[in-house]
């Protein structure tokens, strides 16, 4: 199995797991996000940048008219999110990009919303500065991903797990992008830890 060592590799890794990834997501969708989707996506309001958007898993629980742009790394699984945006009948802005180097002005978005991916993207700090940088003042971060876990049995499950996800697939299980978002200066106004800590997502709002 060739390491992940460059943003291409991991491009190429989510391209060749782009079409099972809807798939691969049912249990934990069922079983451990509790409506996570629809806590995020509810709360998006006016322009709205959703970094990662993967095959659009998010798309069908924003509220009517918000204006949507997306970016993502992985060319396949963008096909995957402008296909559903089109069955949806949204008419949303989705295109390649990068986390870590937004292609916006400062400012330019009311809300920035990104679920289950900073997990995977390379420099997750980066990205929630780029996340903060790109949203206007009074303007909203929505995260959600799975964290390292409050339990100490789960926490070395999840060490033990690295040891392969990370230099095969890219994937941590033990961040904890809050940290980077008060480091941003942002405000958490809302906050919410489930399934044994593994599971956290948060509303922060631009000063
Ligand atoms: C686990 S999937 C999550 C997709 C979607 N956000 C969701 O909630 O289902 C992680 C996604 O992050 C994307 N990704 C990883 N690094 C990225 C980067 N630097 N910039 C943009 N997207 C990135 C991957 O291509 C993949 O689509």
């Amino acid at each position: 199995m060739p390491r992940i060592r460059t943003l291409d590799d991991l491009r190429h890794w989510w391209d060749r797991h782009a079409e099972d990834y809807d798939r691969s997501m049912t249990w934990a969708e069922r079983r451990l996000f509790d409506g996570t989707r629809e806590w995020i996506a509810g709360r998006a309001r006016g322009r709205v940048l959703e970094v990662a958007v993967g095959t659009g898993l998010n798309l069908e629980h924003y509220p009517d008219g918000a204006d949507l742009t997306g970016i993502e790394l992985s060319p396949r699984m963008l096909e995957r999110a402008k296909s559903r945006a089109a069955s949806l009948g949204l008419d949303a802005d989705l295109r390649l990009g990068d986390a870590q180097r937004l292609d916006f002005g400062d400012s330019s978005f009311d809300t920035v919303v990104c679920t289950f991916s900073l997990c995977c993207v390379p420099d997750e700090a980066k990205a929630v500065a780029e996340m903060a940088r790109v949203l206007r003042p009074g303007g909203v971060l929505l995260l959600a991903d799975h964290v390292e876990s409050t339990s100490l049995w789960l926490r070395a499950l999840q060490r033990a797990a690295e040891i392969g996800s990370v230099p095969f697939a890219g994937e941590h299980f033990r961040r904890r992008p809050i940290r980077h978002v008060e480091a941003a200066g942002l405000n958490i106004e809302e906050h919410d830890r489930f399934k044994r800590g593994m599971i956290e997502r948060l509303a922060a709002r631009k000063p």
